[in-house]
Formats: structure tokens, C-alpha cells, sequence
């Protein structure tokens, strides 16, 4: 039968299906009532068998908006997802403009021949940290200190409902990685070094991202990343080499993914890092063998920003390469008149599966996958914002929560004579750093920016200053210094000290010692012979010896998110410390890598340790 007639037949019978199963609240092409998978399966195939080569492929490209410069491109295209990186920003950055956003581009994908609507991902990695008055909750390596999975569920929770009220439908997060080298960037997105640990605080992430169902209201699509192995790196180099036999990368790395498919993940994302020297966006043995075939895993898998290109070849090889491992939808940054762009991505796997180097087959297992879960989500029914929740962006109930993650996040290394808790009718205390009164230090990378930057970044967040004036009594005279000047007549000090806001591969270091810098304004305050009290922001442990010495109490507060009043909450004692170090600590650089189960395993700090009052 000639293909057209084909197309015409099963057109006829889709409007026939759309007559009596009652159109969708937008007049999608499907409206599954019921969401059974035997549903979803035979939807999905009838709407497989009406698309087109190009149309299948458009829903495999993922565009990032910047690169998107006409809106129409998605329709024309039938692109399947968009999404804003860490620094892909539009003019209106609060929660209604990114909305009033998300709507707009949704509107020209339902212009789209078979009206499919995008999915739309986001770096939403500790709050929905793209958006300007978002509440910004703990990084994960402090989350992970508070052992407290029902907290992290919470945190996902209300992540979603955040994004939710900006539109956007699917969350690139939770990591899962097992931060094996804390000379690694991005120590501070895994909960910490143990599989135990990751996977326990990323199905609870899930959980609560995602809700009981995909299509439940304010459920966002998880995305479990980085696969696999991302953590293990020598040396803790970003998108580097783990160097391990099978049975430890099962050990180690793999027990995340297992447990963020079985709470339900739908999506993951695919490691920039090799394993054994091979590229894991072109590894069909972990992607299809093990991934899909072995865990049965049945989502769909996402590229990393642009990793394709980094698989050795020119472009066609490279998306040859990695659409036959078994990455299903690929992430691309770059536009018209740039290198490596959706169009020629669309135009070169086309011409891969004429050519024969891409089977169709794989083409259709793709798209299924897609639409599989964009129809669990039912994204066909309600694809866009749902404004109820726009105003819940930062509001005060979601502040106390992620207030109270702060809380359980800080782990007390040191207190010497009871130093800590401080009296709230203290007399004068000094508040000396910088980073004491700095939102932007206090939520570090992944925050407005891609890297982060220091300075008052966001509204509506508290800083470890204002908390601490908030705490104490009317009586006590609070002085602020950034290098210790002027603090003579203090009854003790709070000496704030540690990174600067970092991301990636910028965070990478070989050198994790506290600047001089730090150490000196601690050894000069601990000179003025009153207790001094030692927090320190930071995305992972760091050589902290001489400050630790010159200190009476040490808090290390990890990278806290915008509700800086937490940490004062532990500092005068209305909430003890509860955190237990999701790391060892070391004693000096020579001793890193050192993980839990190590031989002679011998830190400054155990993993899980923690001192309460
Ligand atoms: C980044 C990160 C990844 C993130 C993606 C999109 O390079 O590796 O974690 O989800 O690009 O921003």
C-alpha cells in the first residue's frame, strides 16, 4: 500500500479515535484518560505509526533556548524538549516571567503537525535555583549530612512545586554520583561518598520531585545523573577517567541508578566521564546492556550539555557513535550558524538512518521511550503552567523548610569547653569575614549562574549575619568586620571563613587547604584571647588544621542556600547539631582520595562523624 495512503488511513482512524475518546483539555492529538501503561502503549504506538522520520528525530534533540533563536523552529522541527542551562538566562528571571516563558514556547510546539508538546528540563539541583527569589535549599553534600531522607523528600517536594510554578516539567537532578575524590568540582551535588548514603537520599529526592504518580498535580520529571561512574574519576577530575574493574563500578557507582529506577525514575543522564578510557556516551555495553537490558530500565536517556562532541569523531560519527549505545535524546547548545546545531544534528542522524548506520528500529525505541513518559506525565493533557502554584515560588512556608535542612545539615567538628551554644544576651559579639554576610558565597555554584557568584544575588534569602542579629537580644551589640578590625571589645567571635561559589570543572582543585588568608584572620582573632567560633562555608572538606587549632568551636556549615538563619538557629541553641560528615575528612592533601573502608584509614574526621551539645 502506497505510504500515503498508509498516513491517510491511520489518520482517519485517529480522528475516529479522538471523536470517542473525547478530545484533551488542549486538543491534543491523544488525551489518555486512564493511565494504564497498556494505555500508554497502544497511544503511543498509533501516534509512532503517523510520524515521520524527521518528526521522530525531532523529539530525540533537545535544544537549550539561547541556541533557539526562532520559537517556530519547534514546531517546524517537532523538537521534543528544551531546556536552560546553568547560564542560558531570559530577560525576566522571576517566577512569572519564566512561566509567562515556558508558555510561549509550549504554545509554538502545539502548533507542531501532531501537536506534541515539549518537555522542558532545568538544573534545579538544590531549589529551583534558576529562578530569581526561588528558595535555594542546601547543596547535596549537606543534605546528605542529615542522614534525614524524609527531609530530602520534602526538599523535593517543594523543589517541584517551585518549578512547577514556572512551568518547566523536568529536573536534572537528583546526582547520584559517589564523590570518590574531593578534589572533584562537583563534590558538592553528591550526597556523599558511600552508595548507601547516594541512594538512599536520591530515591527520596525522587519521591518527592515526582510525587506518587508522574501525572499527579506538581510532579516533575526526575532525571537521576550522572551515568556512571561521574564520582569516581582519577584523581577527582571533572568528566575524567574512572579507572576500576566491573564488580567495584557495580559497588560503588551503580547502586544509585538501581535504587532511583525502583522509587522511579523516568530519565537519566548520561556521565561526560569514561570508564576505562571509554567514553560512557559511547558505551553500548553499561547504556543497553546493563542500563536497559540487565536493570530493565525503560525511560529514556539524555545526552550531557554537548557531550556527543566529545566522542572523537566529526558530528555524524559522534551522534552515530552514541544513538547506538543507547542514549535516546540528545542535548544540544548550539543554534543556526554555530557548529555542531540542532538542525544538523536532525539533518545527520536522517541521513545515518538512510544510510543505514542508524537502524530505525533504534529510532522508534527512542521516540517510544519519549513519548512514554511524556504521556505518563501527561504533558499531553496539561501542558502548561499551572499558575496556582507561581505564587508558592519562595514563599515562607518553603523557607522554613529549607531552613530546617540548614539546621540538620551542619556538622559540629569541634567544641571546646562548651564554647557553642552562644548566649543569645551575649554582650558583644564579633561577626568577622566576608562570607558572614554574603548570599551568594552561602549558596555557591548552580545558583542564578551557572558558577555562582558572591554578593546579594537573590531576594528574599537571610545571611548567616542577618541570622545572627535576629537570634540575639536587644541588649547585645553585634560587630560586623570582614578582616577582624575593630572587634577589640568582643565577648567572643563568629569568624566565617572558606570557597568562593565555584562550578564543574571550575571547582576542580589539587590544593584544598583554607587560603592564608582565612588562616591568618582566625589566628588574629584567636590573638585577642576570646572564644572563637569557626564556620566554614565550603562544597567539601578542606585542609582546615591551623584554623581548627586556633579555634574553640568549628562548624562546617557546607554550602547552606539562601536561609542563612539556620545556621544562628544552631549557633544559640534553640536546634542542636545533628549532622554526621557525609566524607572523611583528611589531615593533608597526601592523604586524598580517602573513603570509608579504606586500609589504614585514618582521617582528621570519620565519615559520620558529628559532636552535638
Ligand atoms: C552540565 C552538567 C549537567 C547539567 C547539564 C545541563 O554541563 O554536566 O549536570 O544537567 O549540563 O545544564
Amino acid at each position: 500500500m502506497k505510504p500515503s495512503y498508509k498516513i491517510l488511513i491511520t489518520s482517519l482512524l485517529v480522528v475516529f479515535t479522538m471523536l470517542f475518546s473525547g478530545f484533551g483539555k488542549y486538543n491534543s492529538v491523544y488525551s489518555p484518560s486512564k493511565r494504564k501503561s497498556g494505555m500508554i502503549k497502544q497511544k503511543v504506538d498509533s501516534l509512532l505509526a503517523l510520524m515521520t522520520l524527521d518528526e521522530k528525530i525531532g523529539q530525540m534533540t533537545q535544544v537549550d533556548i539561547l541556541a533557539l533563536k526562532d520559537p517556530n523552529d519547534i514546531a517546524k522541527y517537532s523538537i521534543g524538549s528544551v531546556l536552560c542551562g546553568g547560564n542560558s538566562e531570559i530577560a525576566d528571571e522571576s517566577a512569572k516571567g519564566w512561566a509567562d516563558y515556558y508558555d510561549m514556547l509550549q504554545s509554538y510546539a502545539l502548533k507542531s503537525r501532531l501537536r506534541i508538546p515539549i518537555i522542558y528540563g532545568v538544573d534545579a539541583v538544590h531549589g529551583h535555583n534558576n529562578v530569581k527569589g526561588a528558595v535555594i535549599f542546601p547543596h547535596n553534600i549537606g543534605m546528605g549530612c542529615t542522614r534525614n531522607t524524609g527531609l530530602v523528600k520534602e526538599e523535593g517536594r517543594i523543589t517541584a512545586e517551585e518549578i512547577a510554578g514556572t512551568g518547566m516539567n523536568w529536573d536534572f537532578a537528583p546526582c547520584v554520583a559517589v564523590a570518590r575524590d574531593i578534589r572533584w568540582g562537583r563534590t558538592y551535588e553528591s550526597y556523599g561518598e558511600t552508595p548507601g548514603l547516594v541512594s538512599g537520599m536520591g530515591a527520596a529526592f525522587i519521591e518527592g520531585l515526582q510525587g506518587n504518580e508522574l501525572n499527579s498535580e506538581a510532579s516533575i520529571l526526575a532525571c537521576a545523573k550522572h551515568f556512571v561512574g561521574d564520582g569516581g574519576t582519577t584523581n577527582g577530575k571533572d568528566q575524567g577517567n574512572t579507572e576500576c574493574d566491573e564488580a567495584t563500578l557495580r559497588k560503588i557507582h551503580l547502586p544509585g541508578y538501581v535504587a532511583a529506577i525502583k522509587a522511579g525514575a523516568r530519565t537519566i543522564m548520561v556521565s561526560y566521564s569514561s570508564w576505562n578510557g571509554v567514553k560512557m556516551h559511547g558505551n553500548k555495553y553499561l547504556l543497553t546492556d546493563v542500563l536497559k537490558d540487565e536493570l530493565g530500565f525503560s525511560g529514556f536517556l539524555v545526552s550531557d550539555w554537548a557531550a556527543i562532541d566529545q566522542l572523537g569523531g566529526n558530528y555524524e560519527t559522534d551522534i552515530e557513535k552514541s544513538i547506538n549505545a543507547g542514549l535516546d535524546m540528545i542535548m544540544i547548545p548550539n543554534g543556526p550558524g554555530q557548529n555542531n546545531n540542532y538542525i544538523q544534528f536532525i539533518n545527520d542522524l536522517k541521513e545515518l538512518v538512510k544510510e543505514g548506520g542508524v537502524a530505525e528500529s533504534r529510532i522508534d525505541d527512542a521516540v517510544r521511550r519519549i513519548l512514554t513518559v511524556k504521556m505518563e506525565m501527561n504533558v499531553f493533557e496539561h501542558p502548561f503552567t499551572d499558575r496556582k502554584y507561581t505564587s508558592q515560588v519562595g514563599s515562607k512556608e518553603h523557607r522554613e523548610a529549607a531552613r530546617e535542612c540548614v539546621r540538620q545539615s551542619l556538622v559540629l567538628l569541634k567544641n571546646e569547653d562548651k564554647t557553642l551554644p552562644l548566649s543569645k544576651d551575649i554582650k558583644t559579639l564579633a561577626v568577622i569575614g566576608e562570607k558572614a554576610d554574603d548570599l551568594g558565597s552561602q549558596c555557591g555554584g548552580w545558583t542564578i549562574s551557572w558558577q555562582g557568584q558572591t554578593g546579594d544575588i537573590t531576594p528574599g534569602g537571610t545571611t548567616i549575619l542577618q541570622g545572627i542579629k535576629q537570634a540575639v537580644s536587644a541588649s547585645t551589640k553585634i560587630i560586623f568586620s570582614k578582616d577582624g578590625s575593630g572587634v577589640d571589645n568582643a565577648d567572643a567571635a563568629v569568624v566565617v571563613v572558606g570557597e568562593k561559589p565555584y562550578a564543574e570543572m571550575m571547582g576542580d582543585r589539587d590544593n584544598l587547604a583554607l587560603s592564608e588568608e582565612d588562616n591568618a584572620l582566625v589566628e588574629k582573632i584567636k590573638g585577642k584571647g576570646i572564644p572563637v567560633v569557626v564556620i566554614l562555608i565550603s562544597g567539601r572538606p578542606m585542609i582546615i588544621n591551623k584554623a581548627l587549632k586556633n579555634s574553640n568551636a568549628f562548624v562546617a556549615a557546607w554550602l547552606p542556600g539562601t536561609e542563612g538563619e539556620g545556621v544562628a538557629d544552631v549557633l544559640f541553641g534553640d536546634y542542636k547539631p545533628a549532622g554526621k560528615l557525609s566524607h572523611s575528612w583528611p589531615r593533608d592533601m597526601k592523604q586524598v582520595p580517602i573513603n570509608y573502608g579504606d586500609k589504614n584509614y585514618d582521617p582528621l574526621f570519620p565519615y559520620g562523624y558529628g559532636l552535638t551539645y
